[in-house]
């Protein structure tokens, strides 16, 4: 093993019914005054805000609801949360929803804990984050992670760039994971939810360390597990324990359990982003979108080493050929995303012709106009990302 520092002081809440826990939980962290964060709507048509303000309410904590946070969470939104926590002088920031809800959750809570700063600087690294304000978290889809995650994902619309920020700070000091919220999710996000939980791990799975024994071994059980339960979801949508499954191992698959001593390579979610700035295209669509195109170019770095390894312990390949072996991986993996109903190239992103000065504008989003490189399993410069981007605009894929 190599070395890491693992600290996910994120309380868990795991089970049918915690939803009916949130309320001590809240009270437990000393809450007078909770701004509730949610989406554009699924968690207020389920009833579950008035659920858990009602138990706010009963357990004496003053409470406002701040709504609208939408997939690829927009920064302009995250500021006005934040005049509306510093109204409320709120002491804690209590997400219900997914990551997009939660990321905008983080993004107030560092907002209204350093006023004088507009939170945007954070993510741009042009300030340094100090302090933040406690986040906890009600999620509602197993997918982004955020709930554990030390990351939070904002859009800038108007200048078309989506960025992340990946501190300590980011974790919420609960998690309320409750799989019967799941019920209500509509297919295409289940989908979305399974691929961005198998990147997380795959992101981390292809890295230049081969000698991360638990770690590794840890992630084939991981993606095994999720790779089969995504299968029952598919043909038995709502199957509360695959969700049940689904939940916890989205969590886990980006606290960095499944990357620990590796050097995170995480460049299709760096390939992905760019599409989800430029396309507005959901974050689970946009990495399934790439990744055949990023394996295929990226296999080759170590003699095929790493994916035959994967093929053979989360596939079951049993080709001897190093080559021929990861070659199956990488189309078993493609073809399951592609049987979840998830695009695997651009033509099936749904964004119209991708032709090549749209690859060449991607290329420049994603690698910062030319001045950074992406991943560590083949650190890639601008050229290798704009010639991913050409293979995935192509049908052949
Ligand atoms: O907004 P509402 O009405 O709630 O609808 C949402 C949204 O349309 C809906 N939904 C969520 N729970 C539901 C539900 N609909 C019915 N029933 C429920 N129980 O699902 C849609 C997607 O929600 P969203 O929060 O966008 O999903 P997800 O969790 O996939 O989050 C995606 C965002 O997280 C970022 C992504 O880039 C994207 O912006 N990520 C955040 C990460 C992190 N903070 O660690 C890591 C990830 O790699 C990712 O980048
Ligand atoms: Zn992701």
């Amino acid at each position: 093993m190599h070395e890491f520092v693992y600290h996910v002081p994120t309380k868990v809440v795991f089970g049918c019914g915690a939803c009916n826990q949130v309320g001590d939980v809240v009270r437990e962290y000393g809450s007078k005054r909770c701004l509730v964060v949610t989406g554009q709507g699924s968690a207020i048509k389920s009833g579950l805000i008035d659920r858990i303000t009602a138990q706010l309410a009963e357990k004496g904590v003053e409470y406002a609801v701040f709504s609208g946070a939408q997939p690829n969470p927009l920064l302009s939104h995250a500021r006005a949360g934040v005049a509306k926590a510093l109204e409320l002088k709120a002491d804690l920031i209590l997400a219900v929803g997914g990551g997009s809800t939660i990321d905008t959750a983080k993004a107030i809570a560092h907002g209204a804990a350093n006023p004088e700063t507009d939170l945007w600087q954070f993510w741009l690294g042009k300030e340094p984050l100090t302090k933040t304000m406690p986040v906890g978290a009600v999620l509602t889809i197993p997918a982004a992670g955020s709930e554990t995650s030390d990351s939070a994902v904002l859009t800038d619309g108007d200048a078309g760039v989506k960025r992340g920020l990946n501190t300590d700070f980011n974790r919420p000091v609960f998690a309320v994971l409750d799989p019967e919220l799941t019920l209500t999710l509509p297919p295409y996000q289940v989908a979305c939810g399974v691929t961005d939980i198998l990147m997380h791990t795959l992101d981390r799975y292809f890295n230049p360390y081969v000698d991360n024994d638990t770690t590794d071994a840890i992630a084939e059980a991981l993606l095994r597990v999720v790779l089969a339960e995504g299968d029952v979801v598919r043909e038995h949508p709502g199957d509360l324990h695959a969700m049940s499954e689904l939940m916890w191992a989205g969590s886990l698959s980006h606290n960095n359990l499944t990357g620990l001593g590796g050097k995170k390579d995480f460049a299709v979610h760096q390939l992905g982003h760019a599409l989800s700035a430029k396309y507005n295209v959901t974050h689970g669509a946009s990495l399934s979108a790439v990744w055949k195109s990023w394996a295929s170019y990226v296999a080759p770095v170590d003699g095929y080493a790493r994916f035959a390894r994967f093929a053979r312990n989360v596939w079951g390949v049993t080709e001897e050929d190093g080559k021929a072996a990861a070659l199956k991986g990488i189309a078993l993996q493609s073809d399951y995303f592609h049987k979840l109903g998830m695009p695997v190239n651009l033509q099936e992103l749904g964004v119209g012709e991708v032709d090549d000065a749209a690859c060449q504008a991607l290329a420049e989003l994603c690698s910062y106009g030319r001045s950074r490189t992406i991943g560590t399993f083949q650190v890639l410069n601008a050229d290798d990302i704009l010639a991913i981007y050409r293979s995935a605009s192509s049908r052949e894929n």
